[in-house]
């Protein structure tokens, strides 16, 4: 009998959830830590979309072996990643970014992760995500969090004007939905709230700085599910807040890893500039979207 297949109760749910954490530890250690002797070495780099959206022969291959030992580990799930799409079929989806912060990566910036999140009937099971430059694993299941193994304890929250924010905000997409003005003039509000705000890059990371406590507060406009699926668990399963924004992409109540937009913060925070300007940018461009 195969381990999915062996689900029948909330017990079984969360041993289900367990197994696939260990699962996804143990592949994103092996996916990730051959990348730190790709980095900062020559690399070819292709472009998706446009000069904004970098990919390099790792994320591909990366990706493939992910695939390849999932799918082997758990011949019952389907698996979806960014490089490759989607593939297999089963009652446990995979979600993962085999690089997430592709342009750090690139670029030589030592701030990016393995992105590995586990999903069935819409709920996420089990997420990791390995940061192999520092060695941090990041993993979460049903029963729990935890950093390199041990319970990650989170850290009480500071108010705004001495939070740190971090965002990937405004990038030239925001440009075109918003305009340029509109989106500098939010992001301006941020800057004067917040005691610091940075731009490191990679989501999945970010959260789970947020999550750890090492920074207060997050905000995105323009995620997908392989880059959030295992952080929003790790992030919920320490304590933290994560609120998903639709921005008029998919349908009222969709999944919160399916949505696009997001604002997140560690335990018993409040951020009142933070939510307004997500708010706004959110109902904007739902008005747009009608
Ligand atoms: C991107 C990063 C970035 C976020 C983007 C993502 P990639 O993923 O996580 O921080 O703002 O929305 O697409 O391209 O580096 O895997
Ligand atoms: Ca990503
Ligand atoms: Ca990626």
């Amino acid at each position: 009998m195969t381990i999915i297949a062996a689900v029948d109760s909330p017990a079984d749910g969360d041993a289900l959830a367990a197994r696939l954490r260990r699962v996804a530890e143990e592949v994103a250690r092996e996916a990730g830590d051959p990348l730190k002797g790709a980095f900062r070495a020559a690399m070819e780099v292709d472009y998706k979309v446009d000069l904004h959206d970098p990919v390099t022969v790792h994320d591909r291959r990366t990706e493939a072996l992910i695939r390849d030992r999932l799918l082997g580990e758990v011949p019952d799930s389907a698996f979806l990643g960014e490089e490759g799409g989607e593939i297999g079929s089963g009652p446990v989806k995979w979600l993962v970014d085999p690089i997430d912060g592709t342009s750090n990566f690139a670029a030589g910036l030592a701030f990016w992760c393995v992105s590995i999140g586990a999903v069935a009937d819409g709920r996420i099971l089990a997420g990791v995500v390995y940061d192999p430059m520092t060695g941090n694993l990041f993993s979460a299941d049903l029963d729990g969090v935890w950093l390199n193994g041990e319970p990650l304890v989170p850290r009480p929250a500071r108010e705004e004007a001495r939070a740190a924010l971090i965002t990937g905000f405004p990038v030239q997409r925001d440009f075109r939905l918003d305009g340029r003005e509109t989106a500098l003039a939010d992001f301006g509000e941020l800057v004067s709230a917040f005691s610091t705000l940075r731009r490191p890059g990679s989501a999945a990371l970010t959260l789970c700085h947020v999550a750890a406590g090492w920074t207060d507060a997050a905000v995105g406009f323009g995620v997908n599910a392989w880059d959030v699926t295992a952080a929003i668990l790790v992030l919920r399963q320490a304590g933290g807040h994560y609120r998903p924004l639709t921005l008029g992409k998919v349908p009222d109540g969709s999944a919160d890893q399916l949505c696009p937009g997001y604002v997140a913060h560690g335990p018993g925070a409040t951020y009142p500039t933070l939510d307004r300007v997500a708010d706004r940018i959110d109902a904007r461009r739902r008005a747009r979207a009608a």
